[in-house]
């Protein structure tokens, strides 16, 4: 088994090195309609031909949007989905849903998305939680880091973002835990009419700011 997990687009395997690296978290980030979910929803589609596909979803994912990446629905039995619909429900489900993934043969990829919604949810209505938010979140992404690591496969993690006032420039939400944590960080950016780049911001093997192009399509992305 190599040590990389095809994102089942050859022109983003062949941007970076081969794929979603095994045994570490991925990090994904980007704007509003930027394309993170397409990426992930293609790459999980696509890895389910080989193996079981864990899909942590927070925003409801589109049936629609599936059915037109696959007319193979036969795969899609390997496609796990688990909805979480709220800060509480998030708390309380990961770690059910993290236990029961440990237990399973022939996961290949696990995937959240997103991982942070609730917790940005959360501490706006209640910011004196912040702290105890902090907390909770660094622990699940510690969950989620031992699951890369003992089940050797990639764990991808959406995230969104904000823009810093003092630097107007886009940031990941999450404070800094998620962005040590992960090994990988990749930012989706908008170039217009369906256009995007994937841009590297930290890798281990790849120099950051390579940048690689897809675009998203009526059958997913290309
Ligand atoms: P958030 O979850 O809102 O943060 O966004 P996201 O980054 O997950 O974006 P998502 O992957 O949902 O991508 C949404 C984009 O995909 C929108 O700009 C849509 O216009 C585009 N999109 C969805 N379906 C199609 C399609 O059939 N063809 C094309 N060209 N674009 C599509
Ligand atoms: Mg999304």
């Amino acid at each position: 088994m190599t040590d990389r997990l095809s994102t089942g687009l050859p022109r983003l395997d062949r941007c970076i090195e081969g794929g979603f690296e095994r045994g570490i978290i991925t990090e994904i980030y980007g704007e509003p309609g930027s394309g993170k979910t397409n990426l992930v929803l293609y790459a999980s589609i696509k890895s389910s031909e080989m193996g079981k596909v864990i899909f942590i979803d927070t925003e409801g994912v589109s049936t629609e949007r599936i059915s037109q990446m696959t007319s193979d629905g036969s795969v899609l039995s390997n496609l796990k989905f688990f909805r979480i619909r709220s800060y509480e429900e998030q708390l309380e489900s990961v770690p059910k849903i993290l236990n029961l993934v440990q237990s399973m043969n022939e996961v290949v990829l696990l995937v959240f998305d997103t991982i942070t919604v609730h917790y940005r949810a959360e501490r706006e209505i209640r910011a004196e939680l912040r702290r105890k938010t902090s907390n909770t979140l660094i622990t699940q992404i510690e969950m989620l880091n031992n699951i890369a690591l003992s089940m050797n496969i990639p764990v991808i993690l959406v995230n969104q973002v904000y823009m810093d006032k003092t630097t107007s420039e886009v940031q990941p939400v999450g404070g800094s835990a998620l962005s040590h944590i992960a090994k990988a960080i990749f930012r989706i950016q908008k170039l217009g009419s369906g256009k995007r780049e994937l841009v590297v911001v930290k890798h281990r093997s790849l120099p950051e700011d390579v940048k690689c192009s897809f675009a998203i399509t009526e059958r997913g992305i290309e």
